[in-house]
């Protein structure tokens, strides 16, 4: 089984999505940790719910994002991570993390990259009235919402769509990808 830990900043829904696939025995990774920068954000009331350790950390409260980073990276080591998940972990990973977990980060976005990298992607594709739109999981280097694509799932927008519509479109395929992807991953021996 291998163990992963799961990166959130916000309400963390795509975080219980895997808790809930590994509890119904469909995810072959035990998730050890929840990491996350926010202090209020849901996803930590969640990970108490699913008795998931979580590493609440602030990135002000260190000298350097190195620093930051090297403290997440003891506590990864401790817990024996081999993957890093991201879910709406709102930050660029740094070197520090980036060397270590080389080609062991993977990361999900709620748009069909390249197109509408970085912030409120949803938004972005709603104002700019594309007729599809969707989601990817990738592999995670230095930039923003770059690196090998592993899987795209298409969302159509509907003629009528409001912005909130398309975001809870968008969100049903997210939970139904993101486990079927980290099992992928941790099922197979490439990379991960
Ligand atoms: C998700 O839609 C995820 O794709 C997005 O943040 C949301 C987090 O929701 N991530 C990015 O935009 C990364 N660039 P959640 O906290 O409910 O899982």
């Amino acid at each position: 089984m291998k163990k992963i830990a799961v990166f959130a900043s916000g309400s963390g829904s795509n975080f219980q999505a895997l808790v809930d696939a590994a509890k119904a025995n469909q995810l072959s990774a035990e998730i050890v940790l929840m990491v996350c920068d926010k202090p209020r954000a849901y996803a930590i009331e969640r990970a108490d719910k699913a008795g998931v350790p979580s590493l609440v950390i602030s990135p002000k409260d260190f000298a350097s994002k190195t620093d930051y980073e090297k403290e997440i990276l003891q506590k990864l080591n401790e817990s024996g991570v081999e993957l890093i998940v991201l879910a709406g972990y709102m930050r660029l990973i740094g070197e520090t993390l980036l060397s270590a977990y080389e080609g062991r980060i993977v990361n999900i976005h709620p748009s069909l990259l390249p197109s509408f990298a970085g912030k409120d992607a949803i938004g972005q594709a709603f104002q700019a009235k594309v007729k599809i739109t969707g989601v990817t999981v990738h592999y995670v280097d230095e930039g923003m919402d770059t690196g090998p694509i592993i899987a795209q799932e298409a969302v159509k927008m509907d003629e009528h769509e409001t912005r909130e519509s398309l975001e809870a479109k968008i969100h049903q395929v997210e939970h139904l990808l993101y486990p079927r992807v980290i099992q992928k991953l941790c099922s197979t021996d490439r990379k991960v």
